[in-house]
């Protein structure tokens, strides 16, 4: 087999990419954006601010092979307000011209959530009046910024415990009870009648108790005409454990009105990783990309980074690695081939493109 090295025209950026000797079409190579748009459907990227300034072989990822971005860190709290009443709109200002200039949509990411809060309003001792008028002041800071321009928001992010179906007993929880979630919808609708308002949330994409907690909060806000959209499966998937009920899992909730989008997909392999995990967790890319095809209200499926070295991963679960469709010298992998795959399909079913 001969082995050498190629050059791809990856947007501007010339990128040399290891060339094993097949043709492209043994990898189902083809132009993701040109694919997703095609079958009306959402293909995004989580973005994160220093590289999308720096890094033009970055950039042409992101903008070459995606329809839609979400703010990985930059809309969250303590990034956008780090002391109360001071904000900080150069890394999300950023990102939403750069989506506007190349053509792509923006999801919001996140209104309430546990972490990454700034000091101030982690550490304060907050009365319910005093916390909904924080979370009011925010919401028409950040959402009222960019009304118009954001295709959907995760306004209420991992709102139950890890593994549990109690709700996480967050500051938001603490201060107004259980009906913050409510409140935080119809505040977000207020400043931003357009877009379309998630609950983001993790280990629900297989069924079980937290899920049906989940089920239970959704039909409870929608019986009540509280503005809830979507929700989100996040997907942070371990190699070999992706799902099969997928898009049973998907229905049972888009049965109920609601979409359910792909939030932040990546499949985390354990080390060390070998050329034939690398290919199976192809086919698990594959897999959730059709999976949303088939789900008749999945508007997209988002990538949870960029390359490898953007990746979350290695930090937070050591041992484990390569969890994205583009490796550390952005080189793609059979995930991103995977994701043509089943974009290339043709499927019944699906939606016309928009
Ligand atoms: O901002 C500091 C910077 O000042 C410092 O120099 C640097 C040194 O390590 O750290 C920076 O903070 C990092 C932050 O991301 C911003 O880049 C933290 O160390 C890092 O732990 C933090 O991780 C983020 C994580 O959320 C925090 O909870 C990940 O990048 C981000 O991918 C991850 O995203 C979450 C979603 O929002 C919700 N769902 C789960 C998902 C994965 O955890």
């Amino acid at each position: 087999m001969a082995v050498g090295v190629v050059v791809l025209v990856v947007g501007a950026a010339l990128v040399l990419v290891p060339w094993s000797g097949e043709r492209e079409s043994d990898h189902a190579e083809g132009d993701l954006r040109q694919l997703a748009d095609a079958r009306g459907m959402d293909l995004g990227v989580a973005v994160a601010v220093d590289p999308l300034a720096r890094d033009s072989t970055y950039q042409d990822v992101v903008s070459g092979n995606y329809t839609s971005m979400t703010a990985e860190n930059t809309m969250k709290w303590s990034l956008v307000q780090p002391e109360r009443g001071e904000f900080d709109f150069s890394g999300p200002d950023a990102l939403v011209d750069f989506a506007d200039e190349h053509g792509m949509s923006m999801r919001g990411h996140t209104l309430t959530w546990h972490n990454q809060l700034p000091e101030w309003l982690a550490e304060g001792e907050w009365e319910e009046e005093e916390l909904r008028e924080v979370l009011q002041e925010h919401t028409e800071a950040l959402l009222g910024r960019y009304q118009g321009r954001m295709q959907a928001w995760d306004v209420i992010n991992e709102p139950f415990q890890d593994d549990g179906p109690e709700l996480r007993e967050n500051l938001w929880l603490e201060a107004m009870g259980e009906d913050y979630i409510a409140h935080a919808l119809w505040t977000a609708n207020a400043v931003d009648p357009d877009a379309e308002l998630y609950i983001n949330e993790f280990n629900v994409e297989g069924g079980g108790a937290k899920s049906d907690a989940l089920y239970e909060l959704a039909s409870d806000l929608l019986e009540r005409d509280v503005p809830l959209h979507g929700i989100g499966f996040q997907s942070h998937f371990l190699h070999g454990q992706v799902p099969d009920d997928l898009v049973e899992q998907m229905e049972r909730f888009t049965d109920l009105g609601l979409d359910v989008a792909v939030t932040e997909l990546d499949v985390r392999i354990p080390e060390p990783v070998g050329q034939e995990q690398i290919e199976e967790q192809g086919q698990e890319y594959r897999q959730v990309v059709q999976a949303c095809l088939e789900v008749e209200r999945c508007p997209g499926v988002t990538v949870w980074g960029a390359a490898e070295h953007h990746s979350w991963v290695p930090e937070w679960f050591p041992g484990t690695a390569q969890a994205l469709p583009f490796d550390e010298n952005y080189v793609p992998k059979p995930a991103r081939s995977g994701m043509v795959d089943a974009l290339s399909r043709r499927r019944q079913g699906r939606r016309p493109s928009r």
